[in-house]
């Protein structure tokens, strides 16, 4: 099991970076890895717009040539792809938009769609209480199906856990995400 995680908060040691520790704990210890990125610390630009992605007729990935082709490179000869972003103002903070406004490359109208095999997992924290943004989350998952990905778990964390009290239901829910993947 080799997986590629990608972190969109800039908080080395928050909440999603806990809770992707704990992921990779259960990956270990089935004899797999974990390769984790921070999107603060990448050179990813915003998408252009440009549309010579969906241009069939001359096929190719996106044209800007930078981390993000570096990451979806290696997440293509991966098993698992684990996205941990926190929400900022009722939404995905801005890194983690970024980094998802270019799966616009990747969509079936696009010659770069991923075979549909290597599993997903996305992970979004938050303050309000638990729960409280399962359905905005899990609507954005799909975003992660749409470039062919099989997104085979969705961990909505509030309350500011684990930080806040080191909530072991939520640690242990990640290690067995980890170990099942
Ligand atoms: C700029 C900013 C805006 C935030 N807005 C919200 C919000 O609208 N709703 C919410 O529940 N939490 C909000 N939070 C709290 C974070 O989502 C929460 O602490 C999250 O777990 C942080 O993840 P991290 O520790 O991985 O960075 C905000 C935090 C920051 C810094």
């Amino acid at each position: 099991m080799d997986a590629i995680s990608v972190i969109a908060s800039a908080r080395k040691n928050g909440n999603c970076k806990q809770i992707v520790d704990k992921i990779t704990e259960g990956i270990i210890e089935n004899g797999g890895k974990n390769t984790i990125y921070f999107i603060e610390d990448l050179n990813i630009k915003g998408c252009q717009g440009c549309r010579r992605c969906k241009d069939l007729s001359n096929p190719t990935k996106c044209v800007i040539n930078d981390d993000f082709l570096m990451i979806m490179d290696k997440v293509e000869k991966s098993d698992a792809f684990i996205f941990a972003a926190p929400n900022y103002f009722g939404e995905i903070n801005a890194q983690g938009h970024l980094f998802m406004d270019r799966f616009y490359s990747m969509t079936k109208t696009t010659p770069n769609q991923l075979n549909g095999k290597i599993k997903a997992v996305i992970i979004h924290t938050y303050g309000a209480k638990n729960g409280f943004y399962d359905d905005y989350i899990n609507k954005r998952a799909r975003l992660f199906n749409s470039i062919g990905l099989d997104v085979v778990e969705v961990l909505s964390v509030g309350n500011n856990e684990p930080s806040k009290s080191g909530d072991n239901k939520i640690l242990k829910k990640a290690k067995e995400t980890g170990l099942n993947l």
